[in-house]
């Protein structure tokens, strides 16, 4: 019998894509294992639904003045130690470096708030409001891609679903339909992709 697929996942805040994979595993539709949370900040409510799922959670801060390739080498060495097959940034808001992503070809995955190529960066979803607002826009979509590499919100696509604005949406109605694609497309994607072989490092 094949071993689960043993996911590391980094989170900045809320984790309510955490919560659509912890959901999707108790369902038995995500054929997975959450080795462990990790999160930037303390605050972070993904560290509690960790907590709460009893998933083993860490918090790992920046240091003041900390150069980005030593965060990075210190939170890759601490992925490294739960041997996962995929790293899934599920609202990881720190940029990444090689330093991190060359440890783990193949194996990053992140969840984006808008379709391949448009509003890459912070708060896609009320930008693409905005857009909308200004007659630039009648849709989005959410998008799951690879990161190969350091560039923002980018690289190649596995998933991505638009998700149209609708005449009777506001930003609140918008945005809810936007995170219900986010946590259907996340475990569905998760559950079909193929790591390469064997766990790493
Ligand atoms: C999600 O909307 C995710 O797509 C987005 O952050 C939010 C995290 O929500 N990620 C990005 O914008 C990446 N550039 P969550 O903490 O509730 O899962």
């Amino acid at each position: 019998m094949e071993s689960k697929v043993r996911l590391v996942v980094l989170a900045s805040g809320g984790g309510t894509n955490l919560q659509a994979l912890i959901d999707a595993i108790d369902a038995g539709s995500l054929d997975c294992v959450i080795a462990a949370v990790i999160s930037d900040r303390g605050d972070a409510f993904a560290l509690t639904r960790a907590h709460k799922a009893g998933i083993t959670a860490h918090h790992l801060p920046v240091i003041t003045a900390e150069p980005r390739h030593s965060y990075d080498t210190r939170l890759a060495d601490l992925v490294a130690e739960y041997t996962c097959d995929l790293v899934v940034l599920a609202g990881w808001m720190r940029l990444l470096s090689m330093k991190f992503l060359g440890r783990f070809p193949e194996r990053v995955l992140n969840i984006h708030p808008a379709l391949p190529t448009e509003l890459p960066g912070i708060n896609a979803i009320e930008r693409a409001w905005e857009q909308y607002l200004s007659g630039e826009r009648d849709r989005s979509g959410v998008m799951i891609h690879l990161v190969p590499d350091e560039g923002v919100d980018d690289g190649p696509v596995l998933a991505s679903v638009e998700v149209p604005i609708l005449d009777s949406d506001d930003l609140c109605s918008f945005q809810a339909r936007m995170h219900a694609a986010e946590h259907t497309l996340l475990p569905a994607t998760i559950a079909r992709y193929r790591p390469p072989r064997g766990s790493l490092p």
